[in-house]
């Protein structure tokens, strides 16, 4: 059983712009026990099936010793980190408002209002030399329309950046600050969001308008209605999505064209590759790099290894999407690529409840970028990354238009 400190080389900052030699070096192990105990899977075909196996829990209340549990004046658990039967009834009445069987067509009905916001914060930008792709475009655009989506006003976009940051912060390990300070920072911001969502709901009950808050408080379904806890917790999961997430997917995306300027030439001409596009930049350059909070139930044989029960157990997602066993030449970037089943959305019950969004979001983010921005050169190559080895991307992207 190998014994290794791979996870401290990945988290380290000076991995950030490349990490994927090291992922490389993960599938050669398979699986990475790592010193403090913890494991490592890395290749596609045991992530798959791990991701679909009832042993693998998603609740740290599972782990040995077990994680903190919440104190009770904190929000209760969201369904991300819950398992089944709990997990399906909270994820089936968070989806009634946002998608099929009872919403279809809710995201697509979206797609005129999307690119009329893509396309105002490209007309802010003419006239200026250097603009950052993350601050200017890639960030606000997803943040409008989930804010949009679920009936938070814009405006108040200020504070929950800044909540948001701090519950991303408290799952990230930066060394030399201490983990319980940022942890209580985390839950801190969690909890006010929590309370803000709750607040926000509450004028709607009786006022209903159309969004999926309102939809919480006033409709309901087969499962029933949310609780308001429940409520606060799958509104600040949602509102964490929208922000963290698909500004990556975006951020990566114009890195990964601006690399490419033969593909970038060909989508720009050819807009109807970009949902090929969009799947391969998920396989290549996946946002959510890995699930760092699996624990198993039992004990569970992976490829000869026995990872107990109750050790936290890390599934490697991007080393899994550029497993050479499951795909030709994984790292090329290739949008003309067939049978792309990367696990850039995760696998399983789990699997991203708000993959519609934000594949359409970045479909016609790029789309619009690529008619817009002639001429676009990046300032630097690698840009500055944000700090997160689990949520990864640029923090900035500097790009000139001109010259
Ligand atoms: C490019 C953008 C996105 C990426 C790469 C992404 C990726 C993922 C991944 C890998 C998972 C699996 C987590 C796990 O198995 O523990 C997941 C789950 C989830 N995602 Fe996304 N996501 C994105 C955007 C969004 C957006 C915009 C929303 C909100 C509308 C969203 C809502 C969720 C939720 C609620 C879950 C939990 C599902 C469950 O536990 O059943 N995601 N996402």
């Amino acid at each position: 059983m190998a014994v290794d400190t791979l996870i401290h080389r990945i988290n380290d900052y000076a991995s950030r712009a490349d990490p994927y030699p090291l992922y490389a070096e993960l599938r050669r192990h398979r699986v990475a026990r790592q010193d403090d105990g913890a494991y490592l899977v890395g290749t596609y075909h045991e992530i798959q099936a791990l991701l679909h196996d009832p042993r693998i829990s998603s609740d740290g209340r599972n782990r040995i010793p077990p994680e903190r549990i919440e104190p009770e004046d904190d929000l209760p658990p969201s369904f991300i980190t819950l398992d089944d039967p709990e997990h399906d009834r909270l994820r089936r009445i968070a989806m009634r408002p946002f998608g099929p069987p009872h919403t279809p067509g809710r995201i697509d009905s979206l797609v005129g209002e999307m690119a009329g916001v893509a396309r105002d914060l490209l007309t802010g930008l003419q006239g200026r030399d250097v603009v950052d792709i993350v601050d200017d475009f890639a960030y606000p655009l997803p943040v409008t329309m989930i804010c949009r989506l679920l009936g938070v006003p814009r405006e108040d976009e200020t504070r929950f950046r800044a909540w948001s940051e701090a519950i991303i912060a408290s799952f990230d390990p930066t060394p030399g600050e201490d983990p319980a300070v940022r942890e209580r920072a985390g839950l801190e911001a969690r909890g006010a969001m929590g309370q803000y969502l709750g607040d926000l709901a509450d004028t709607r009950r009786g006022h209903p308008a159309d969004d999926m808050l309102s939809a919480y408080v006033e409709d309901e379904g087969p499962d029933g209605r949310f609780t308001r806890p429940e409520l606060m917790a799958t509104g600040v999961l949602l509102l964490i999505a929208g922000h963290e997430t698909t500004v990556n997917l975006i951020t990566n995306g114009t890195l990964t064209l601006l690399r490419h300027p033969e593909w970038l030439e060909r989508l720009r001409r050819e807009p109807a590759l970009m949902p090929r596009a969009v799947e391969e930049l998920l396989r290549y350059e996946p946002p959510v790099q890995m699930l760092p909070l699996r624990t198993p139930l039992a004990d569970v044989q992976v490829a000869g290894t026995t990872i107990p029960q109750g050790a936290p157990l890390t599934l490697v997602l991007a080393s899994g999407s550029r497993d050479p066993v499951r795909f030709d030449d994984p790292d090329r970037f290739d949008p003309a690529r067939e049978d792309n089943r990367h696990l850039g959305f995760g696998s399983g019950i789990h699997n991203c409840f708000g993959a519609p969004l934000a594949r359409l979001e970045t479909q016609v983010a790029l789309t619009e970028l690529l008619a817009h921005l002639g001429g676009a050169r990046l300032v630097e190559d690698p840009p500055p990354y944000r700090r997160s080895p689990i949520l990864r991307g640029p923090r900035h992207l500097p790009v000139a238009l001109h010259g």
